[in-house]
């Protein structure tokens, strides 16, 4: 399904055949692109950036690649092709068609969850707004503005739908969602990972590895949702939200590889001293960001997480590969339990425990990118490796938000949790070091001390390629 490229908006939606909605969006542009100029890259709006723009939702060849100035970005509407005669696959719905309109008696559940996840795309822009400055390279300096332009891209998914199916209340949230900005006392963002600062770019890389990747399991669960313009837009994300997942595991890798490197260059020395990032340290950014993205996926226990999938609004990641009779009403899930001062493994009710299962298949997720990054490790002979750490260490939220816990899951006492959180948790030292670092390298084809340059370069261009025009 090709988009339309001559509107004012680009759509796939056939926006100029809905009059009512197509005026709405065209009063919001405007001030969406305010925001942008904004809250956007600092800057660099006035630059040529080598950027992917999406021309079709099929599977082969939505994208192509030109220069292009941040703020006439295409951004636009664009939905997943419709599957014939889908039908809700699990909760009270199961086997009805898939709504085309929102069920009455949901409206307000399905708003909140579509104004959660839009609120989340504009805040991790804003948190990552002055990190031009710094790039380690214009190959990374791309990177960050292809992702900072889709995640502007999946705001305007998300305001699609509330203009869409919401009426006013839909119009009001859409300005809403312009309004709030992410760290702000008074209108902070909704979540509270995306209220945390951005402050350089070993943060980036984590947050786009891990909270990015919290993301891909929001919208892979919304996918199936029984609401079909929520499923088919986050449908289409996902094809976006797989670059941002290869920027976050590639650039973690390729810190890792360059700190390898030095380490064998200068057996028994101090990589700090040669301008790498030491493997502890790593490990101690890798804490802080995993642990605040699974405070991400909400409590354990959690009847809100029960209801969105009785309700049929939001399902369970691969719903519809999974072979039971997806309605779990007798089902039970195991969940980890505090016990006293010890963690243990307890049967649930499996529909309160959805938040849970999700945080689950989203931990075996991050497993397999720490697993290849360890093989970098192995590959230069270097005996370390990163781990994650135990579920219950430095959250803020569900079961484990008012304990403190080891990062190899021992319960602790607040003494003791003094005494070790700056070995396991960046310390004002490490954060010093970290931004000592972080000096712009913006020659094509060079990168930074701390971080390896990439095996090869965007849409088969090379890795020296000019990927942002400085010169304007
Ligand atoms: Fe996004
Ligand atoms: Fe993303």
């Amino acid at each position: 399904m090709a988009i339309d490229y001559l509107e004012r908006i680009p759509n796939n939606v056939n926006l100029a055949d809905n009059r009512r909605l197509q005026r709405a969006l065209e009063d919001w542009q405007p001030k969406f692109l305010d925001w942008w100029k904004d809250m956007g890259p600092e800057g660099y709006q006035a630059l040529d950036v080598y950027l992917r723009t999406a021309i079709s939702v099929d599977a082969q060849g939505w994208a192509q690649f030109g220069w292009v100035k941040m703020p006439e970005y295409r951004w636009g509407i664009f939905l997943a092709e419709p599957e014939p005669n889908r039908t809700i696959a699990f909760g009270d719905h199961k086997g009805e068609p898939a709504w085309q309109e929102v069920p009455g008696e949901y409206r307000g559940t399905l708003r909140r969850l579509i104004v959660t996840q839009g609120d989340t795309e504009p805040a991790s822009v804003e948190q990552q707004r002055h990190l031009g400055r710094t790039c380690p390279s214009l190959y990374d300096l791309r990177n960050l503005f292809q992702v900072n332009v889709e995640e502007g891209r999946h705001l305007w998914a998300m305001v699609y739908l509330l203009q869409a199916y919401f009426g006013r209340d839909g119009r009001e949230e859409a300005e809403a969602l312009l309004q709030r900005r992410s760290g702000d006392r008074d209108k902070p963002r909704i979540l509270g990972a995306f209220n945390e600062r951005t402050p350089h770019w070993l943060s980036y890389l984590m947050f786009t590895f891990f909270t990015d990747r919290d993301g891909k399991y929001q919208l892979a669960s919304l996918c199936e949702s029984g609401f079909d313009p929520l499923s088919r837009t986050c449908r289409f994300m996902l094809t976006e939200e797989a670059h941002h997942m290869f920027v976050g595991e590639t650039g973690i890798g390729r810190v890792v590889q360059r700190t390898c490197e030095v380490m064998r260059q200068h057996t028994g020395d101090d990589v700090r001293r040669h301008g790498a990032i030491d493997l502890p340290t790593m490990q101690k950014y890798l804490n802080f960001h995993y642990s605040v993205s699974l405070d991400l996926f909400g409590s354990e226990i959690s009847t809100n997480a029960a209801n969105f999938y009785t309700m049929g609004l939001k399902g369970r990641f691969e719903e519809t590969k999974k072979t039971d009779d997806h309605l779990l009403k007798g089902a039970t899930y195991t969940v980890s339990a505090l016990e006293g001062d010890r963690i243990v493994k307890r049967e649930e009710a499996a529909l309160p425990s959805l938040n849970e299962r999700l945080r689950d298949d989203y931990i075996a997720d991050c497993q397999r990118g720490v697993d290849r990054w360890n093989r970098i490790i192995k590959e230069h002979g270097i005996d370390l490796k990163l781990k994650l750490p135990h579920r219950g260490f430095h959250r803020a939220i569900g079961m484990f938000g008012e304990t403190r816990v080891s990062p190899d899951g021992r319960v602790l006492s607040q003494a003791e949790w003094d005494a070790k959180k700056s070995e396991w948790l960046p310390s004002a030292e490490d954060e010093a070091f970290i931004q000592s670092l972080m000096k712009p390298v913006t020659e094509p084809g060079k990168f930074a001390s701390w971080i390896a340059g990439p095996p090869r370069g965007i849409n088969g261009q090379p890795v020296e390629f000019e990927y942002v025009k400085l010169a304007g």
